[in-house]
This record gives C-alpha cells, structure tokens and sequence, in this order.
C-alpha cells in the first residue's frame, strides 16, 4: 500500500459492531465480563482500548513498523522508552534538542543514575567516541529543533547495531510522510502526535512505533504499568487528522520553501535555517533521507537584539505566536524565551539559540499572505 492510502486505510478495518468506517469512541474505563477474564479482549482503557488500538495500528502503518502505542503526550512517550533503562545506563542525545526532552532528561532521569551526553551529530561518526559498555540508547531528532539540523539517520543505525546500542528518532518535525527512521535501520519511532499527526492544534498525544515483538512488549508493559495513554476522544481525533497528512504535509513543504525563500533574500536577516537550502550543511543527507523539507525553519535578523526580535514577533498577525507547531495555522516562536527557555543561556547559544532566533511553523494558508505578514512584521 502506497504511504497516500495507508493514511487513510492503514491499519484500519470497519469497526465489527455495525460497520462504522471511523471507529467508535469507546468513551469507557471497563468492559463486561461474562466469567472472571472472560471478555471480547478488552477488559479495561488504560490496558486496552478499541479506539486507542485503531489509532495504534495507524501509527504502526504509517511509520512501518508492527506495533503502535499512542501516550498521553510526546514527553510521556519519551519517559517511556527511557524507563526501559536503569541506574548506570547511559544516553547519547543530540545537542540541539526539544527544550522539554532536555529537561525530561536531565530534571528527572539524571536524578536516577543515567547519564546523558548532549552532542553534535552533524557529523555521525562523532557518536562513536562516547560510547561506552554502559551505553543503552541513542537519542536522535531530526531535522533537529529549533535548528533544523539534518542527521544521518542511516549512518547512524550502522553504529548503534555494531555496539547493540537502542536507536530512537524523534520524527516529529518530518513526519512519516518526509521520512521513515525504521525503514533507514532505527528501532524505536517517537513523535509529538501534538503537531503534524494531529495536525489542528486541539490534541496533545504522543506515540511510539516499533518493530521488534520483545521491545514492544517492554514498551506496552511501561504503558500500561505508568498509565500515561491517551484517552480515546483524543485518539479518535488524531486518527481523524492522519487522514489528511499527506495533502497537508505537501502545502506545508510548498508554503515552508516559499518563506525560506523570501527571508533569505531580506535585507534584515541574518540566517535562515531550512534544510532545503543547498548551502545547508547536511542538505545532501535531507535530500537523501526525506522526501522533501518540511514545513518547519528558523531564522535570525542581524544585530542579535533581543528587544526587536520581541517587536517582530509581536507585531505578527498571521504568524500566531504560540508554542507548539504542526498545526494547520502558522505559529511563530521565539525559543529563546518559549520553548528552549529551560535550556541555560550558555548551553542554547553555544549550539546557536541565540536571541534573534524565531522559529516558524509555516501552515497550509495562502503563501502570499504569510509572505506579506513577514513582511509587515519586519518592516
Ligand atoms: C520535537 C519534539 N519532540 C517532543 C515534543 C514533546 O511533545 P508534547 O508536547 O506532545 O509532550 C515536542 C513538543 O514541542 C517537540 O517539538
């Protein structure tokens, strides 16, 4: 099944009971028993949940995997693949990183005896050197936020089997539709089912995808065992959203490379970071790994003046400003005072969170609007 029609049927069967084609929200907490465990495999939400499930196995099809699990949130779905850890064990992350998985990371996890090591990944081979018998999980986003730096996914599957190391991508940025990190050898998909899953800014969910039956099986005993699932509301929306990923994911592409290519030609721009550039340092891997940029980029004004950039994205009308991205409406953000903010200053600027950087999530609108509220905005 070709990726424009698994959006819309895979994983997805009629529902038994009367053949709806979108399945029932199964708005329970247990179900019938007709003996002690005896049921129609159900027994109750937080374990299991039809609509939940259906939502499951679309994230399977999607991302190719054979086994979905939809969370409460992205972070849950985070803190889920780490709890397979213990004490001892050590991480590999990406240095530029969403600022809550960092803080997840170091505010919780560390306190518990893993260790992280924040690094630069632009160039794979550099992993290779920190890693240790002790190391369990590499942590990789990509395009990473808010720099869009490009990894290599590949190469890097290729270090972490040669050390038996567990590879995870946060594919939240690209999508299943730009890029599939299980195909390219990783062995754990996470995403922010808040942003481009979801896709209409009402629902914040996150999911794993998996290939292997053992890894899975650990996964699903962490869901079940913490209990951060998503409700079966919620996961019907999402199904709802993925239905149109593909048709959505298409016109962010066409709107992101037509502001990326407008500010880059502005005379008060400093940077525009957008892997779809040929000057982006890893634009022969993005060209490689994705099907096409994405919708997401960032970018700086000259002078790094903290106060203007403030002005810029306050005088935006089109351009929300708001955390999150992803959604059908564009959204500005400054991640040095929103979403990066839990990031110490020396930390974010020494990767290039610096304070003129904004970062937008260009939506399916009319281009030329977008283009004309930049516009204004700078001007
Ligand atoms: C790349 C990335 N990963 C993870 C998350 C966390 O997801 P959630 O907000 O759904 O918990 C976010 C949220 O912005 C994100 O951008």
């Amino acid at each position: 099944m070709k990726f424009n029609t698994k959006v819309i049927h895979g994983g997805q069967k009629p529902d038994p009971a009367y053949g709806s084609v979108m399945p029932p929200i199964y708005q329970t907490t247990t179900f019938a028993q007709t003996s002690p465990g005896v049921h129609k495999g159900y027994a109750y939400s937080r374990t299991h949940n039809p609509t939940r499930n259906a939502l499951e196995n679309a994230f399977a099809a999607l991302e190719n995997g054979n086994f979905g699990l939809a969370f409460g949130s992205g972070l849950a779905a985070i803190d889920a693949v780490v709890k397979i850890l213990k004490p001892g064990d050590e991480v590999i992350a990406t240095n530029d990183l969403y600022g809550g998985t960092y803080r997840l990371f170091t505010k919780i996890f560390e306190p518990f005896g893993i260790k992280f090591h924040f690094i630069g990944m632009k160039n794979a081979a550099n992993i290779e050197s920190y890693i240790n018998p002790n190391t369990k999980l590499i942590w990789v986003e990509t395009p990473t936020n808010p720099l869009l730096q490009i990894i290599d996914i590949k190469a890097i599957a290729v270090i972490a089997k040669k050390h038996h190391v567990l590879f995870a991508v946060d594919n939240t940025f690209a999508t299943p539709y730009l890029q599939q990190p299980l195909n390219l050898g990783a062995d754990i998909v996470m995403h922010s089912a808040t942003k481009y899953l979801g896709g209409h800014s009402d629902v914040v969910m996150g999911a794993l995808v998996v290939k292997d039956k053992e890894l899975a099986d650990k996964l699903y005993f962490i869901q079940n065992a913490s209990g951060a699932i998503s409700g079966p509301q919620d996961s019907f929306l999402v199904l709802r959203g993925i239905k149109t990923l593909h048709v959505r994911m298409q016109r962010h592409c066409e709107n992101g490379k037509a502001v990326a290519t407008y500010l880059a030609a502005h005379s008060k721009i400093e940077k525009v970071y957008w892997p779809g550039f040929n000057t982006h340092q890893n634009h022969d891997i993005a060209k490689a790994q994705m099907k096409d940029f994405g919708g997401m980029l960032s970018f700086t004004t000259k002078g790094n003046n903290y106060d203007e950039t403030i002005k810029i994205v306050e005088k935006l009308k089109l351009f929300t400003l708001g955390e999150s991205l992803g959604g059908v409406e564009s959204l500005a953000g400054h991640p040095a005072s929103m979403t990066h903010a839990s990031i110490p200053k020396e930390e974010r600027e020494k990767i290039g969170v610096v304070d003129s950087l904004i970062r937008l999530s260009v939506g399916i609108e009319d281009e030329a609007d977008l283009i004309a509220d930049l516009k204004q905005a700078l001007e």
